[in-house]
């Protein structure tokens, strides 16, 4: 197609929603680095395919965001979805080269782009830094995500294989999911004959196993664009600093913990590093993160360590798990780690009523235990990534965006009667995504219509799955029984109502 210069447009992305690009999010990963946030009054999007996540940041009535996605079906979508709070947000179908020129954009404080940078041409790459270069505030925020080379090295000709393949061998009546499932065949098949490449590279059996039980709409646009880059964060740093951008902080809080990412050897010979990408490019050694995702920053200011902590203890959290049903466990790149029941049942039992707590609340109601601050912000850290916790807006922006969260959230609930393909849906106190599964949408289009009882929830989502020949699963198999499917769904009903209906209304989502 000729607007998509290469890039897959005959398949649709799929419809997920990243905290990466949360101003929330931000704000908590650079106060941990020590660097000063920046106030969000613009933000925009590039790239922000079904639209999930800008139209869940644009319910937040303080910050106005624009953003682009050059796919027509993508932007079709996620303009119904912004007409239900008002099409409050600017959402261009025009590629990055003609949006980025649009002469009415504000000045931007925050910009990200989320599976961007690897997937498209360097002369996109050049529009993008030009954008930033203009139209980022300074002081502003980028976030960004890649596919980092060390991890994919090996990879790449596997890629260009399949790419090759998929372009030439299949026949042109295949489409492009015969041409991604023609091409994965033939790897399996050019396994079998252990070539010398997959032997040298035993990392690759494990990967190429994986790929073959993905989502095909998913691989299409990881693997199979025209341009494809494992990007070298030294080469990454040459690019942002023409748009005088700074790297900061990853944007998942894990990351940021090195205990749970680098062994005490790895920190020595780090802490030996004083130049900041080198830093960084060592770092990619030690850990090997096939993905990274970031905060770069046009002019950091670091805080003073009074102010950060002023900051650190402003930060609001809430619960949205179960204290009893969250895990103490954590995964780093080291590897599993227990989290110690000393430090975290009393923060988790301080949040265990749902309402938000500021981290100085947290902090004095442990004053007696030793857990310091540095100890509870790394717990929140940790618990924010785990979702187990959530960050938590200003009180007084909260009642404001409750009317936009109520609309989008009627959207989505209507849409999971005929879909599974959204996982979310948007608290207005977080204005982040919160996970919740279709059945269990269902259950609360049911509570929604004034039903009262589990049971009858559970018999309006078995109605609403079955009017479509549908069936539900127990196990992954599917039930073929209606009494049976009642039944189970019911068990799921009471569960629901009993574990996840408390949360949900302390979010506010209900
Ligand atoms: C891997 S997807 C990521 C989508 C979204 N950011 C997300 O993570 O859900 C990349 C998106 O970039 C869009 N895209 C690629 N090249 C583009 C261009 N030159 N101009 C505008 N959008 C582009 C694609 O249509 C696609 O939706």
């Amino acid at each position: 197609m000729d607007w998509s210069s290469g890039y897959v447009s005959d398949v649709n992305y799929t419809h997920g929603y990243y905290a990466g690009l949360n101003p929330l999010n931000l704000n908590l990963a650079l106060i941990h680095a020590g660097i000063r946030p920046p106030i969000i009054k613009n933000a925009c999007e590039l790239g922000f395919g079904q639209g999930i996540s800008i139209n869940f940041h644009s319910a937040d009535n303080s910050i106005n965001w624009a953003g682009n996605d050059f796919n027509p079906a993508h932007v079709s979508f996620a303009k119904e979805l912004n007409s239900t709070i008002g099409n409050k947000t600017l959402l261009s179908d025009d590629d990055f080269e003609t949006f980025c020129k649009y002469p009415n954009l504000p000045n931007f404080d925050f910009i990200g782009l989320h599976g961007i940078w690897s997937w498209v041409s360097n002369s996109n790459k050049s529009i993008i830094i030009e954008f930033i270069k203009n139209k980022l505030n300074v002081g502003g925020v980028v976030y960004v995500s890649y596919n980092s080379q060390n991890a994919w090295a090996s990879m790449i000709p596997v890629r260009d294989l399949m790419t090759y393949y998929a372009n030439t061998m299949e026949p042109s009546g295949s489409g492009r999911i015969g041409g991604i499932n023609g091409a994965l065949k033939f790897i399996e098949k050019l396994n079998t004959v252990n070539p010398k490449f997959l032997e040298t590279n035993p990392i690759l059996k494990q990967r190429l196993k994986r790929i073959q039980g993905q989502n095909r709409e998913y691989l299409a646009h990881e693997y199979f664009n025209k341009d494809w880059e494992a990007v070298n964060f030294g080469k990454l740093n040459e690019s942002f600093s023409k748009a005088k951008l700074s790297y900061v902080a990853p944007s998942n809080h894990l990351n940021a913990i090195d205990k749970l990412n680098l062994t005490k050897k790895q920190l020595e010979l780090l802490a030996e590093i004083k130049d900041p990408v080198l830093y960084q490019i060592i770092k990619d050694f030690c850990v090997n993160a096939q993905f990274r995702s970031e905060y770069w920053v046009k002019g950091p200011r670091r805080l003073t360590s009074f102010d950060q902590i002023n900051e650190v203890r402003k930060i609001r959290v809430q619960l949205i798990e179960n204290p009893d049903q969250i895990i103490l466990k954590t995964q780093g790149d080291l590897g599993e780690i227990e989290l110690s029941e000393k430090i975290y049942n009393p923060i988790l039992n301080f949040l265990s009523d749902f309402k938000t707590k500021t981290i100085a609340e947290i902090e004095s109601n442990l004053k007696n235990k030793e857990i310091n601050i540095t100890l509870i912000l790394q717990s929140v850290m940790i618990l924010v990534s785990k979702r187990a916790l959530g960050l938590v807006q200003d009180e007084n922006v909260i009642n404001n965006n409750k009317s936009n969260t109520e609309n989008l959230n009627k959207y989505l609930i209507n849409h999971a009667f005929g879909s599974d393909e959204i996982h979310h849906l948007v608290s207005p106190r977080t204005i982040s995504g919160i996970v919740v599964g279709r059945i269990e949408k269902i259950f609360i289009a049911s509570m929604l219509q004034g039903k009262k009882h589990p049971k009858e929830w559970a018999t309006f989502a078995w109605e609403t799955i079955n009017s479509q020949g549908q069936r539900i699963l127990k196990n992954n198999e599917e039930i073929n029984d209606k009494i049976e499917s009642i039944n189970f769904l019911t068990e799921k009903a009471e569960e629901f109502d009993k574990k996840r209906v408390p949360i949900l209304k302390a979010l506010m989502v209900l």
